[in-house]
């Protein structure tokens, strides 16, 4: 449309091993984008583009969050929190706060007066307070909120419920390839499941959980390039039903970002504003993630299923994954990630 097309966000600046980003933050944004005037708004809309018109933006994604949060419980289960913490400043108005409330369940929080070095333990505090499994995410040292800033943070709990359990007896201690070598429990399953190139797996009924393994052990820098949104679609459009054994860890992937850099770098850049004292601002975009991969309470695997499988394809994850989480009715991707790195005794290498 003419518009000029931005240069590539820098990469996430996670100061975790593992990353993973869920797009519930788009609808933080969005109530943001409503709240705040002129050339923020337009640059937010430009950022949820293409809907047209850009004015139903909020719309659609209140209406996700809310799907989102309603199924909670059925195939999986989510805590999320979303929070405005404010520095000083100018009130903001009740309105807004209404509004941004119950349309994109974003409370409003002040920061403490005074120094600002107490912020980010403030910040991580409510973030631990409101969900288990973000206790190992580290202090975020780069928020440096000045009188007037407002901070948005997201925090996001997520664990799928299996429709079939995943056996836990059949759990043992394995090697898992990852920035360290560390040994993990392992978890398998063996039943049909969808399978296309790069391989996906579907356990859960409102939402599938795809998995992206690349064929040899390597870093996912060369399946990072390749990815696009666009093939991601293709594929996921072109799966098949296949007997698959699958193995993968019990892990928790857990990550904290500041997204800063990269919004402004995907053209919203007039919010970080810090030197009009008195005016609101945005000081920083927070969101601390964590999923965890369980053996889930679904009902227990049959097992005649697995006898009758004849040759399954075998699905190993033993080497650093893409995680992706979708929706099954709107596909929307609820949540992308990667395993890096799994927690666990360090092997050392014995070749
Ligand atoms: C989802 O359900 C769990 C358990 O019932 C509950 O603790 C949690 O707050 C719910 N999450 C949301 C977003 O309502
Ligand atoms: C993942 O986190 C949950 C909740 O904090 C915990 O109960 C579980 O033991 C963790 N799993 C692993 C493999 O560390
Ligand atoms: C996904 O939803 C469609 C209907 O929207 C349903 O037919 C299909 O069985 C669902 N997929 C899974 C894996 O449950």
């Amino acid at each position: 449309d003419g518009s000029p097309t931005p240069h590539p966000p820098p990469p996430l600046s996670s100061s975790s091993v593992n990353t993973l980003i869920s797009s519930l933050l788009l609808a933080s944004l969005a109530a943001l984008g409503e709240g705040s005037l002129g050339q923020t708004t337009t640059q937010i809309q430009g950022l949820l583009k293409p809907v047209t018109p850009p004015s139903k933006v909020g719309d659609l994604l209140s209406e996700a969050l809310k799907s989102f949060t309603e199924a909670n419980g059925t195939s999986f289960q989510v805590h999320t929190s979303s929070g405005v913490f404010t520095k000083q400043g100018p009130a903001i108005s009740q309105a807004f706060t209404k509004q941004s409330q119950t349309r994109f369940r974003l409370q409003n929080q002040a920061l403490g007066k005074g120094d600002f070095k107490a912020d980010p333990k403030q910040l991580q505090a409510w973030a631990t307070a409101t969900h288990r499994g973000l206790e190992g995410a580290p202090l975020l040292a780069d928020i440096k909120a000045k009188a007037g800033a407002m901070i948005l943070a997201n925090a996001l709990h997520f664990k799928g419920l299996w429709e079939r359990k995943v056996n836990e007896e059949k759990t043992d201690p394995r090697t898992f390839l990852g920035k360290k070598y560390t040994k993990v429990i392992m978890m398998h399953r063996a039943g049909t499941t969808y399978l296309y190139i790069y391989r996906q797996i579907s356990a859960l009924k409102r939402a599938s959980l795809v998995l992206l393994l690349p064929f040899h052990v390597e870093n996912l820098a060369r399946l990072d390039k390749l990815l696009t949104l666009e093939l991601l679609s293709k594929r996921l459009e072109k799966t098949s039903v296949a007997s698959v054994a699958i193995s993968m860890p019990k892990a928790n992937i857990t990550s904290t970002l500041s997204l800063q850099k990269q919004l402004s770098a995907l053209g919203v850049a007039d919010a970080w504003d810090q030197e009009s004292t008195g005016k609101l601002h945005l000081g920083g975009v927070l969101h601390w993630a964590s999923l965890e991969l369980g053996a889930g309470a679904g009902k227990q695997d049959e097992e005649s299923e697995e006898e009758k499988m004849d040759r399954p394809k075998m699905f190993y994850a033993d080497h650093p994954f893409i995680i992706l989480v979708r929706d099954n009715a709107s596909r929307a991707l609820l949540m992308m990630g990667a395993l890096d790195h799994a927690e666990g005794e360090v092997l050392h290498d014995e070749l």
